[in-house]
Formats: C-alpha cells, sequence, structure tokens
C-alpha cells in the first residue's frame, strides 16, 4: 500500500512555534526522510470559515502567510503538494455522504470540538458548518487515502472520529477507504509549547506568541520578557526549572551542538539546569542563549521566507498547481466511493441492464 501524508492548518493567522515543533518539524522531516509516495499540505481554509463566515477577508490573506510559512520552514512543492481546501471540488461532497454515517451524539462527544465550542462562548450559537467540521475533516484526509496525519496533539480526536467514518463506510459499502494513522511530534515538551507568558498554549488571541516568521529583533523582545521563576529574583538565588519558561523552550529547541557553540562552560542542558537550581545563573544569561538557540533554528527559515517573498506571483503558482493535483486524486476517490454507494447511475452499465430486463 503506498505511504501518503495529509495534513493541514486553519490560515486564521501566522503560524508559530508551538505549530513549529508540534507537527511542522516533523512534517519537513518526514518530506525529507522520502519514505512517502504522496504528500498532501492542506491550508484549511473552508474549515476556518466554519466559524470566521463573516469574516472571509480574514482568511483570504492568511492563506498566503500560512503558505509562506509553510515554505519557509522547508515543505519542499517539487516533494510536497501544498493545496487549498476550498478549492478541492469532491470534498463537500464526500462529507455529505459521510454525514450519513455520524450521529450528533458521537459529535457532541469529540473532545476537541467540545472546547473550542466552550472557547468560543458558542451555547446553543453553533454554526451547524462549525458543529460538523470533525466530518468535513474525516473527508479531507480519506479523499487522498492519507495513511499518516502529522498534526498537533489536539487533533486527536479528528483522526479516531476519521478512522471511525472509514470503519462504517467500508462495513456499510465495501473496501475503499483507508484507515489514517496520527503522527505525533516525539517530545513532549513539543507537544505543548507553553506561549511566552508561560501560562498556556501559544495563541494569537492571548497574544503569547512567538511567529515562525518574527524578525530577530521581535524575537529577541519577546524572548527578553518571558516569563521565568517569579522568585528567582537575585541572581545568586535558587530557581526553579519546571514550568520556567525559557527552560521549557530550551527542551523543544535546544541541541547538543548548541552549548559547543554559544555555551561552551556547559557542557549541556542538564548541567545549566542544576546550576540555576543551586543558584548564581542570572535570567539574562538563560534568554541570550535562548535566543541564540532560536536564531540558529529560525535564521534559515527567514531567509528562505524572504526569497518567497520576493516572488508571491510564484507562490500562488506552487498552490495552483498543488491543488490541480490534489483535485485529480480527490476525484478519483469521489467516484470509487460513489460506485461502492451505488449511486454512480450513468457508469453503471449493470444497473441499465436490470432495468432494461425488468421493463422487457
Ligand atoms: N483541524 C486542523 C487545525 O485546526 C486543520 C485541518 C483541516 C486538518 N483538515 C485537516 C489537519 C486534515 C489534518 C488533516 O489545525
Amino acid at each position: 500500500m503506498s505511504k501518503i501524508i495529509l495534513t493541514g492548518d486553519r490560515p486564521t493567522g501566522r503560524l508559530h512555534l508551538g505549530h513549529y515543533v508540534g507537527s511542522l518539524r516533523r512534517r519537513v522531516e518526514l518530506q525529507n526522510s522520502g519514505e512517502f509516495d504522496k504528500i498532501f499540505i492542506m491550508i484549511a481554509d473552508a474549515q476556518a470559515l466554519t466559524d470566521n463566515a463573516d469574516n472571509p477577508e480574514k482568511i483570504r490573506t492568511n492563506i498566503l502567510e500560512v503558505a509562506l510559512d509553510y515554505l519557509s520552514v522547508g515543505i519542499d512543492p517539487s516533494r510536497s503538494d501544498i493545496l487549498i481546501q476550498s478549492q478541492i471540488r469532491a470534498l463537500p461532497e464526500l462529507a455529505f455522504y459521510y454525514m450519513n454515517l455520524v450521529t450528533v451524539a458521537r459529535l457532541q462527544r469529540n473532545p476537541t470540538v467540545k472546547s473550542e465550542i466552550s472557547m468560543r462562548g458558542f451555547k446553543t450559537e453553533i454554526p451547524v458548518g462549525f458543529f460538523t467540521y470533525p466530518i468535513s475533516q474525516a473527508a479531507d484526509i480519506t479523499a487522498f487515502k492519507a495513511t499518516a496525519v502529522p498534526v498537533g496533539e489536539d487533533q486527536e480526536p479528528m483522526i479516531e472520529q476519521t478512522r471511525e467514518i472509514v470503519r462504517k463506510f467500508n462495513y456499510t459499502y465495501g473496501n475503499v477507504l483507508v484507515e489514517p494513522e496520527i503522527v505525533l511530534s516525539d517530545n513532549s515538551v513539543c507537544k505543548r509549547l507553553p506561549g511566552t507568558d508561560g501560562k498556556a498554549k501559544m495563541s494569537k488571541s492571548l497574544g503569547n506568541g512567538i511567529y515562525i516568521s518574527d524578525d530577530s529583533k521581535t524575537l529577541k523582545e519577546k524572548v527578553m520578557s518571558m516569563y521565568t521563576d517569579p522568585d528567582h529574583i537575585r541572581v545568586e538565588d535558587p530557581g526553579k526549572v519546571e514550568g520556567n519558561t525559557v527552560f521549557t523552550y530550551l527542551d523543544a529547541f535546544c541541541v547538543p551542538e548548541d552549548f559547543g557553540e554559544f555555551l561552551p562552560d556547559y557542557n549541556g542542558l542538564d548541567e545549566l539546569k542544576e546550576h540555576y537550581k543551586k543558584g548564581g545563573l542570572g535570567d539574562v544569561k538563560i534568554k541570550k542563549f535562548l535566543i541564540k538557540v532560536l536564531e540558529r533554528e529560525l535564521a534559515p527559515i527567514r531567509e528562505r521566507r524572504a526569497r518567497y517573498e520576493k516572488d508571491i506571483p510564484g507562490v500562488y503558482e506552487i498552490l495552483k498547481e498543488g491543488t490541480g493535483r490534489a483535485n485529480e486524486v480527490a476525484d478519483a476517490t469521489l467516484r470509487e466511493v460513489k460506485e461502492a454507494m451505488k449511486i454512480n447511475y450513468f457508469e453503471d452499465k449493470a444497473l441499465m441492464a436490470d432495468q432494461v430486463q425488468k421493463y422487457s
């Protein structure tokens, strides 16, 4: 069986370091491993519209931002197709048929939908499109017969729901769809990178994010104002490493070589942590180190972004080509789905023959 990746993001804003360590970095590794036959990365604008119906402009402008983020982190358009969800004509049709395989109660139990509903303060005012987006997401994944879906941990319930739909479909109509596996980041710190305030997940609404596209100066300011240990007042004071955002970020980003290069007095992160706990290591020093580590990771990404920014028509061309190839694959799956459901009336020669027989 072919190994196929389908994944994506909602274009509601620029992507941040939480997206990067939670999934983007992994996607690029998977792409470069050469182990996959096809890779599709979806800019999920239709899903973004399910709770932004009144603001299509926001979604429209962020499509390009997300595309630039993808390209800059190393998604390579010669190996991966980047596509725009709303332009894939088979998706709403697939979702329409899958809707018959899912109950309202099951959707209500979906933990991600639950928490998103309470986060947005929807009460009974939930748009139907929003409520049913897990079904549309199942269409996204199955249209490409994806075997692997590299996403952040919060997407786990979506993949589970997709797997259930696949099983139900295949059981009811015959084996057409493929059950996908979720691929998570292997570093537990990376699964839930906190914001610079240390409080919660990085998010745009909380204003605690560091963006992949932030310039050096912005990055520096954000790191220098990061939450550390509030009881670590003087350099001599012993400090806490747990819940200290700077150390959490170091856990997510630092590689052993960073010490040799930027902080040769220490053998590694463990030794740095020990010193901090004992006292005598100031926040400014660890923050400066983190800035260097992040710069090491982000500088090449920024350079790549700058190159693509100079050729926006070229980026649109990449999206158009990726979307074109994706449409062919999704159309083929839809044909198989309709055949399995026996709703391909005009292609079904046997049906015609049966009817002729019946009336002769
Ligand atoms: N729900 C995902 C998010 O909020 C975006 C998404 C839409 C997606 N369709 C997908 C992710 C299919 C993986 C596979 O980020």
